[in-house]
């Protein structure tokens, strides 16, 4: 069991930061890695060709082995999600007879306006799966109503294993078997998922998997993965940089223009991947993720929130976490997120409102305290609402 990391950030005492679906903080390690990538290029003769190719192959590999991929070679360097979805969007092979892509209700825009521009240009619908029932039916009946959704003029899915807003988590399994069984393409945007629990490409074969680094994957902003399998992995990038061509590594022949691509889905790095601050700190980031272990992280969420069900029960908050590093809450209806939000804004916690839940997630430097705060400054907000609206 792990214990709490809070010793390894630069948190402070004063902020319960509960909110890493929005943005994770950097611990010192991936911080120092970052310093130290400035300080290579305050001196750039430091820098040298390997450079270029050597810290992104590590890294690809990494990420590859957090999401149990079989090789580095299916992974890319991303500049975010959109960009790597787009990749998917511009590679979509031709589906005869299919006319349907399903995606679902309120899901991320980055994950959204893709696949509606694909749609147009297709001349498909783009349906957005809702759940049908509220309360404590409500991730059930949607996870039936999604595989309902899925037949045989689906020509793409595409989701996230749990929802961004809310953390509803749907059932990988059930999908696979109903995409697999149909040919649809099945692309996941696991940036609310990868690092903070087990996850397997090898088991579950989709066609895409996206990730954004900057939250449960500990890193900076910029740096995003994506993962391809064979349908999309040997398509068209949606731009065409010197260095994902064959012996690019070899400075003084660059002009030796080249017709192939790096082998696998290293056609789809974005320009200037080899950042020389960000992919060390990403690097820091992933290996300290994977020295926790996504396993442990999660059972560290469930074991900080799991005592705190009941009050918060107690107080009207409809709260049923599927996974416990993202959960909602839900209110009394007589209670506005926004304005509970700024309630405990004022007393230091941080939470995100998004669509009509207040959104919670929570990671290893979180501390007994902070889910203490959580809780009594709910409850201080609420009395503030309840004597308000009387
Ligand atoms: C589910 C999900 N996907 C993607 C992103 C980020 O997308 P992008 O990298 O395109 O900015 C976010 C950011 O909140 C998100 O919640």
């Amino acid at each position: 069991m792990l214990t709490c990391q809070k010793s390894l950030f630069d948190l402070g005492e004063g902020v319960a930061y509960l909110n890493c679906a929005t943005l994770s903080p950097l611990s010192r390690r991936v911080v120092a890695a970052g310093q130290e990538g400035i300080q290579r290029k305050v001196r750039p003769w430091s820098i040298k060709p390997t450079d270029f190719f050597e810290p992104c192959d590590r890294l690809r590999a990494t990420f590859a082995r957090l999401i149990a991929a079989e090789d580095l070679l299916e992974v890319a360097l991303l500049p975010s999600v959109s960009y790597g979805l787009a990749q998917v969007a511009a590679n979509m092979p031709a589906m005869k007879g299919k006319n349907k892509i399903v995606l679902l209700e309120g899901q991320f825009p980055s994950n959204v306006y893709c696949w509606h521009r694909l749609a147009r240009t297709r001349q498909w619908e783009c349906v957005q799966v809702a759940p049908p029932l509220t309360g404590s039916q409500r991730a059930a009946a949607w996870n039936e109503a999604l595989l309902d959704a899925i037949d045989e003029r689906t020509a793409l899915v595409a989701m996230g294993p749990v929802h961004w807003t809310d953390g509803t988590c749907f059932d990988l399994e059930a999908v696979k078997q109903r995409v697999h069984r149909h040919g649809a393409v099945w692309v996941l945007d696991a940036t609310q998922f990868v690092g903070a629990h087990p996850f397997s490409v090898t088991d579950l074969g989709p066609d895409a998997v996206v990730a954004a680094g900057y939250k449960f994957l500990m890193g900076p902003y910029g740096i995003a993965f994506g993962w391809y399998g064979p349908r999309i992995q040997q398509g068209m990038p949606i731009e065409e940089n010197w260095a994902n061509r064959m012996h690019s590594d070899d400075f003084a022949r660059l002009i030796n223009y080249q017709a192939h691509y790096r082998p696998g889905a290293q056609r789809f790095n974005v320009g200037e991947q080899a950042n020389f601050i960000t992919v060390p700190m990403m690097q820091a980031a992933l290996d300290q993720v994977l020295e926790w272990g996504p396993a442990r992280i999660q059972a560290y969420c469930r074991q900080l929130v799991h005592p705190y069900l009941d009050r918060l029960r107690a107080m009207g908050v409809e709260i049923a976490p599927q996974a416990w590093h993202i959960f909602g809450l839900h209110l009394p209806s007589h209670v506005p997120p926004q304005v509970l939000k700024e309630g405990l804004e004022a007393l230091q916690v941080v939470v995100s409102v998004r669509g009509d839940a207040v959104r919670v997630s929570p990671n290893v430097y979180n501390t007994p305290e902070d889910m203490e705060r959580l809780v009594e400054a709910l409850d201080h907000a609420l009395q503030d609402v309840r004597q308000t609206t009387h």
